[in-house]
Formats: C-alpha cells, structure tokens, sequence
C-alpha cells in the first residue's frame, strides 16, 4: 500500500519546485530517509538512494517513485559509506544516469543501546565509522557535483530553482551528552563540526551545508530501541515541551525547507527539529 502524502509532507509546499533536480541520499531506505525522499520526489525531484542492503534499497526505490508520475527513483544497494570507493562509484552511476546531483542527504547511521561500560572500542569505533566517516565520505563523493549544480543553480536565480544543497542528519544528544548514546552523541558532535567546515570551506561555490537534529521521531528504529530502554511513550510525550513525539513529516519538511529557494542564506547551521525536546532532558 502507498504511503499518503499527508505522512510526509505538509500541504504548504508548491508543487514543482524540485523539478529536474536530482537528490542523492544515504539511508534513503530508512524511515527518515524514504520520507525525506518521498517529499523531494512529490514536489519534482529525482532520486538515487544508497543502503547497504540490495533489496531493501531497490524496493524503496520502487515505492518511493510511485508518489509522481514519471518519477525517476534509482535504488543503489550494497553500498556501505564506510567505503568511500563504493560512494563514489554510487555518485557517479546516479550523475551517468539521472544526470546530476543538486542535492545531498548524508543520512546512514549506526545505533544500539549501551553504557560506556558496555562498548568495546570496536563498537565505539563503528558507530565513528559509520557515522562520521560515513558523512565525511558522502561529502567527499559529491562535493564535486554539488559545485557544478551550485554553478548552474546560483542562489537567488531568477528562475527560484536550487542546487548544491548538502544535509547532514544529526541529533541533539552532544548539546548535552547523553546516557547509553556516548558513540552515537560523539559522532554526531563530529557530524556538526564537519557541516560547519564545508560552509566555509564551499560557501563561495555556492554551496549550502546545513545539519537537520531530529528529536525524538515516532517509528523510526534508533528512537523504538532507545525509548524503549528508558520509559514509556506517554511518559515521553510528557516530556517534550511541545507535548508529543516528532513524525517524519517533521523531518521531511524541515529538509524542504533546506533546500529550497527559501533557504538560500542559511548556510553552516543545525536546524533543531524537536519541540523543544532536548532543552529540557536531553531530548528524551
Ligand atoms: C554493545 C555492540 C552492540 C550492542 C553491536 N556492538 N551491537 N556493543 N551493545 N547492542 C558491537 C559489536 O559487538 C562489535 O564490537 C561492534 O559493535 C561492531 O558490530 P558489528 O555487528 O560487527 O557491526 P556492523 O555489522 O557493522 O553493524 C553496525 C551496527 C548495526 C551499528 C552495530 O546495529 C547496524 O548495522 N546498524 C544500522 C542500522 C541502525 O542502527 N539504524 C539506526 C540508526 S538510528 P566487538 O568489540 O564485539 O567487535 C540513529 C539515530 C540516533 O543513528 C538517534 C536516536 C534517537
């Protein structure tokens, strides 16, 4: 069955404004990812998305290109972004057949739940892998498409279209630090710093770099497991000051907003998408 459109997408967003551009997305499978995937490609866009699994990506490929009529959607499985060769070769399939890469959604990530106690080095050092390493290798993949989509695209083009977008996803745990999430926390922290150094660093190509923190988001599998380990979900709901878990359409709008023409001067920042959450526990 389709996903409907109210799932991931608000109703204030016009129609067409990705129009023959072309998103390129890590754990473009997952929860967040197939939403934020779904909203770019309702409003115009192409896709290629990138997991590790073959079949678990080309099916989300399948699904995701049935929100628009003549949708192009490639799924590129087996792909893991601690392999910056098989990346590349991933951004460089998606620039040979659906003919650029105008946006970037560094999205993989890696969790489970343990005390430091608990982490051997190689766990802590997984999570970095995958996480970390995981976005510097997305960005180094493509930062070359995104320059020559930033080039064809300036910001503020008359025509409104966009193009040399970067997303990193983060989370809000490093603000504050967070128990059974030390790995995931410092990686993130790394992620934020990073998003920060290709501002400035590809600023003056007119790319944009920009981070998305998502709160606590309901279904999606990092939040089940986590949640699950601390406290009930109405006591949760409790305790965000917007009085409820995020959805992925939060997420998905929020990454709308990124990278459409509206966010032409937000560059080197995280956006916080998380009711106010961390600011009173942590986010949790
Ligand atoms: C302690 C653990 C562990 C656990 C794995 N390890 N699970 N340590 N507690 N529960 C350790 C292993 O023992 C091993 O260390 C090391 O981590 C690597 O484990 P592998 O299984 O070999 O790694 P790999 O196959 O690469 O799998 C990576 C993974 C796995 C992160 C462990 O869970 C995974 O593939 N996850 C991808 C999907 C995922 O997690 N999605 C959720 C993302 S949500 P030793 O020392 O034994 O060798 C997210 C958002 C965060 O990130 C925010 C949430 C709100």
């Amino acid at each position: 069955m389709s996903v409907p459109k109210s799932e991931y997408l608000s109703n204030v967003w016009a129609d067409g404004i990705f129009a023959n551009r072309v998103l390129f997305i890590t754990g473009g499978a997952g929860t967040i990812g197939s939403a934020q995937t779904r909203a770019l490609v309702h409003l115009g866009a192409d896709a290629c998305i990138i997991g590790r699994s073959v079949e678990k990506t080309e099916a989300a490929a399948k699904e995701i290109a049935k929100v628009r009529n003549g949708a192009r959607v490639l799924g590129i499985g087996g792909v893991d972004v601690r392999n910056f060769d098989a990346l590349k070769a991933a951004a460089d399939r998606c620039v040979k057949e659906l003919g650029a890469i105008d946006y970037v959604i560094a999205g993989a990530a890696g969790n489970f739940v343990a005390p430091i106690s608990g982490l051997s080095p190689n766990a802590f050092k997984t999570v970095i892998d995958i996480d970390t390493i995981g976005t510097f290798n997305t960005i180094k993949a493509t930062i070359p498409h995104l320059v020559a989509s930033a080039a064809r695209n300036p910001n503020l083009n008359p025509s409104g279209l966009t193009g040399g977008r970067f997303i990193a996803v983060s989370a809000t745990f490093h603000y504050t630090g967070m128990p059974l999430q030390a790995h995931v926390s410092a990686a993130k922290a790394a992620i934020d710093s990073l998003v920060g150094s290709l501002a400035l660093e590809y600023g003056p190509f007119g790319v944009t770099a920009n981070g998305i923190a998502p709160g606590a988001i309901a279904g999606t599998e990092g939040m089940e497991r986590l949640a699950s380990s601390r406290m009930s979900k109405a006591d949760q709901d409790r305790g965000v000051p917007s009085g409820r878990w995020g959805t992925v359409r939060d997420i998905a709008d929020a990454t709308v907003f990124l990278l459409s023409d509206a966010a032409s001067y937000v560059n080197g920042t995280t956006l916080v998408v998380d009711g106010a959450g961390w600011r009173r526990q942590g986010g949790l």
